[in-house]
């Protein structure tokens, strides 16, 4: 794993013309499968680190339940069958809270001169959220990929769905969500793979013990981005 940007193939560096500068502003993505425990750990990095932690669900939930939004009815479609939200409208609200971010931490020890750390939680999902934000939004530095096995991921997710009043948290859209994992975000973790920047924690002990590796994997990535 490498903490730098060294290996960000040629085409890409040729065009890249982000809105933050990847140099100040450290955004991690955190991805696993359903269940595998990333908005867990990220409630632990947030108070570890100073990170401020954007779950791309959650930024989409809260569009769909947003009155006035053209685009609810359409995300509540897509997240009960489990598919990917089309990456502009997930990528604006990404943007918009990184925007707003930046501006409320400005007083933080990490955060000062225009410089920040962001989770990117359960994103990018799919290959082309990954290329676009890359290219026009951040670079990312690192990807947190949480390895759990479905049966476990299954377990967790019906427990959750006992007190979450998610509409995806039963067997059948779970399932869905099994198959989109697989065949679209797997591809994703593989491509940071080949580039050095994934750190792959296994996620099926328990949430302290995560948390551990989680915190050996990152403190020296963060020191070297000081
Ligand atoms: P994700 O964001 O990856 O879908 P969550 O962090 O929401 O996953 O975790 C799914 C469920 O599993 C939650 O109810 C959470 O409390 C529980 N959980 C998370 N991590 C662990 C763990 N390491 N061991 C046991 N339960 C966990
Ligand atoms: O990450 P989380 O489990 O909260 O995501 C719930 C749903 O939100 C996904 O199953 C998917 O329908 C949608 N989503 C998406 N694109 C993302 C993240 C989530 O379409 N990058
Ligand atoms: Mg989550």
């Amino acid at each position: 794993m490498s903490p730098d940007n060294e290996k960000v193939p040629r085409k890409i560096q040729a065009i890249l013309q982000t809105i933050f500068d990847h140099k100040s502003v450290v955004v991690v993505y955190v991805l696993g499968g359903p269940g595998a425990g990333k908005g867990t750990q990220c409630t632990r990095l947030v108070k570890g680190f100073d990170f401020v932690h954007l779950s791309a669900g959650d930024l989409l939930r809260a569009e769909q339940n947003r009155s006035n939004s053209e685009y609810g009815e359409m995300i509540r479609t897509y997240i009960r069958e489990g598919t990917i939200v089309p990456m502009e409208v997930t990528i604006k609200l990404l943007e918009n809270a990184m925007t707003a971010a930046l501006e409320t931490k400005k007083g933080s020890p990490a955060w000062s001169n225009g410089s920040g750390r962001f989770l990117i939680d359960g994103f990018p999902r799919k290959m082309d959220q990954a290329l676009k934000f890359d290219e026009s939004v951040c670079l990312a530095s690192l990807t947190l990929y949480y390895d759990c096995d479905e049966e476990t991921m299954l377990s967790r997710l019906l427990e959750r769905g006992k007190t979450s009043g998610r509409e995806d948290d039963n067997v059948e859209s779970i399932k869905k969500r099994f198959v989109v994992y697989k065949e679209q975000t797997k591809p994703v973790i593989e491509y940071y793979e080949k580039l050095g920047k994934v750190a792959k924690i296994d996620s099926t002990s328990d949430v302290d013990e995560v948390y551990k590796k989680t915190a050996e994997a990152i403190t020296p990535f963060l020191e070297k981005k000081k």
